[in-house]
């Protein structure tokens, strides 16, 4: 594969001009397990008013399929669809499903099963990849948020990437909302507060494929998280960090978290739209920072504002079994960074 991405100029001041009408999203892998629900939830989004399906020719689905589906619902946003056959490059092909892009949504790659971390990272690195090179070109002031995992691995990887063809590196995200939107609930199944008062903070890296357990529920900072006792917070947490298990045994392995994952990004879609349009609004995020020691990548609570990325908040208070779970995950998670910097320093 070839790199797109030489030659591709630093966009002006970094500021997207928030279109009047509403904004225009794609979603990359919109025909999988994942990208259909997301569509759906996309195209229903007051502040979408276009939505770029793409996939493959080879999907289960045609896009253009999706794309005719979505077009019948009776909401202002334009649905158009764009498949790609294989034997393409898609930074040849995607000018006009990517021109004009708020925001590139990225549920494309191969599910985890069977496969080594290394090897998965290697196939789906190289399919986000191929996108990422088509947003650099025809969208670079696009927020690109990625649902690929190893997501440790791949989003440094593309961060990397876009900061080699001088765009920014915080541009490339990682969806890492349904660890948060699972913390959440599970408080309020366990303590049956109401939902919408419970904010659980998840930090460091994502629950999906990684080197060991790396993403930490912080229920000492939820008002009623923390009256879980003890040592029901450390099941609570470990069922967290294992829930898409859960979630792939209950479909007998026919199957991922899709539809949670759907609607936690599409909870992070709303926040960069509210942001790009204005409104600050703070959703967790897997992005380069440097708010941890011994990482260069984390995840935790993000502002969004009309430039996309403002702040990323510090972790903050921690208690003593919080503070020892956040050291051992850290080193799971520079692990998985170090193996996307090594892929992004070997692509061509
Ligand atoms: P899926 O196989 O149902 O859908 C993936 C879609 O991506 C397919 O329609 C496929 O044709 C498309 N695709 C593959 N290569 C592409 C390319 N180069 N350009 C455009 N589209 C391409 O898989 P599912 O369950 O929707 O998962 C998608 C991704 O999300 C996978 O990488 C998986 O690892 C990740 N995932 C993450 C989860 C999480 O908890 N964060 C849970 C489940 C999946």
């Amino acid at each position: 594969m070839g790199n797109c991405f030489e030659g591709v100029s630093r966009p002006g001041d970094g500021r997207p001009k928030t279109p009047t009408q509403g904004f225009k999203v794609c979603v990359c892998g919109g025909a999988g397990g994942i990208g259909q629900p997301l569509c759906l939830l996309m195209a229903l989004d007051p502040r979408v008013w276009e939505l770029s399906v793409y996939d493959l020719t080879i999907a289960m689905v045609p896009a253009e399929g999706i794309g005719a589906d979505l077009g019948h619902i009776e909401r202002k946003c334009k649905v158009k669809a764009y498949s790609l056959d294989t034997t393409q490059k898609p930074v040849d092909h995607l000018q006009e499903c990517l021109s004009g892009c708020s925001l590139v949504l990225v549920p494309a790659g191969v599910p985890s099963k069977g496969r080594s971390k290394s090897d998965l990272l290697k196939i789906n690195a190289n399919i986000a990849k191929s996108i990422v090179e088509a947003c650099a070109k025809f969208c670079p002031d696009a927020i690109v948020g990625l649902i690929v995992n190893p997501m440790n691995s791949v989003v440094p990887a593309m961060a990397k990437l876009y900061e080699k063809a001088g765009l920014d590196p915080l541009k490339i995200i990682g969806i890492t909302t349904l660890d948060v939107v699972r913390a959440n609930k599970f408080v309020h199944e366990e303590t049956g507060a109401p939902i919408e008062t419970i904010r659980v903070p998840v930090v460091g890296g994502y629950s999906g494929t990684a080197s060991g357990p790396s993403a930490v529920s912080l229920f000492s900072q939820d008002s009623v998280g923390k009256s879980i006792p003890e040592k029901r917070q450390i099941e609570l947490r470990a069922r967290v960090q294992d829930a898409g298990n859960e979630v792939v045994d209950a479909k007998k392995g026919k199957g991922s978290a899709t539809l949670s994952m759907a609607y936690a990004a599409s909870r992070f879609a709303s926040a960069v739209l509210a942001g790009l349009s204005g409104v600050r609004t703070v959703e967790t995020a897997f992005v380069k920072c440097s708010i941890h020691p011994g990482v260069d990548f984390f995840s935790s609570r993000v502002t969004f504002g009309p430039s996309g990325v403002e702040h990323v908040h510090p972790v903050g208070n921690l208690t003593a079994a919080e503070k020892s779970l956040l050291d051992e995950a850290t080193k799971y998670l520079a692990e998985d960074i170090r193996d996307g910097l090594i892929y992004a320093q070997n692509a061509d």
